[in-house]
């Protein structure tokens, strides 16, 4: 696999140190969808923003679904392993550090399946609206790696069980989980972008 079997946008730092982030879109996005909301979370980081390669009614996405909310779990493992892939390869070809995923809705669901099968492809993860990607999940080692886990009060894709086994989930394989419910839907709010930015910000205090 090559950097280019995504389509994607890369834009290079300004402040080097900085984190590069992992922009992955939601059901429908695209690589330009995420580009400014990253620049809201950490001006100045490298932005790595791939389009999904499966389509739903022409609609990208980064794998299949059986129905809303209904995932084909292997589809979820093979595409997570390709995304992973690319990761690896985009940070050759940029001299990329291991980035961080900021993902929304379907682009978080894939984040959350790249934290459990691959972990080493991230350095943490904010998880926008995200839900419980496998239902037999590998025993991930993700030890020490911080997880922001945003979710809407009145989500109606994602109930508060499942964020919250979401959260459980990760914090058993050792990730240091922060997991805010808003009172929000499946929409971003101010709220995210401002907690998004500000976790980005500890984050960053500490490996600086
Ligand atoms: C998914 O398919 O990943 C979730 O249902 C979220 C969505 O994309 O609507």
């Amino acid at each position: 696999m090559t950097a280019s079997a995504f389509i994607h946008r890369f834009e290079p730092a300004r402040d080097a140190g900085s984190p590069p982030l992992l922009l992955l879109h939601g059901t429908g996005g695209d690589e330009n969808d995420l580009l400014g909301l990253g620049k809201m979370i950490s001006p100045g980081a490298a932005l790595l923003s791939p389009r999904g390669r499966v389509l739903e009614h022409g609609m990208p996405r980064f794998f299949r679904r059986l129905a809303e909310g209904v995932f084909d779990e292997d589809d979820v493992r093979r595409r997570a392993h390709e995304l992973g892939d690319f990761v690896a390869e985009a940070r050759k070809q940029y001299g990329l550090a291991a980035p961080i995923a900021v993902g929304f809705s379907n682009g978080a669901n894939i984040a959350a399946a790249l934290l459990l099968l691959k972990p080493e492809a991230l350095a943490g993860a904010i998880l926008l609206r995200a839900m419980v990607p496998l239902s037999d999940p590998p025993n991930a080692d993700l030890a020490g790696k911080p997880v922001l886990l945003l979710s809407g009060q009145a989500d109606p894709i994602v109930p508060a069980s499942n964020s919250a086994s979401l959260a459980a989930l990760l914090s058993e394989a050792g990730a240091r989980v922060t997991h805010k419910v808003l009172p929000a839907d499946h929409q971003l709010s101010q709220a995210d972008v401002t907690l998004a930015r500000d976790w980005v910000g500890s984050v960053e205090a500490k490996v600086a």
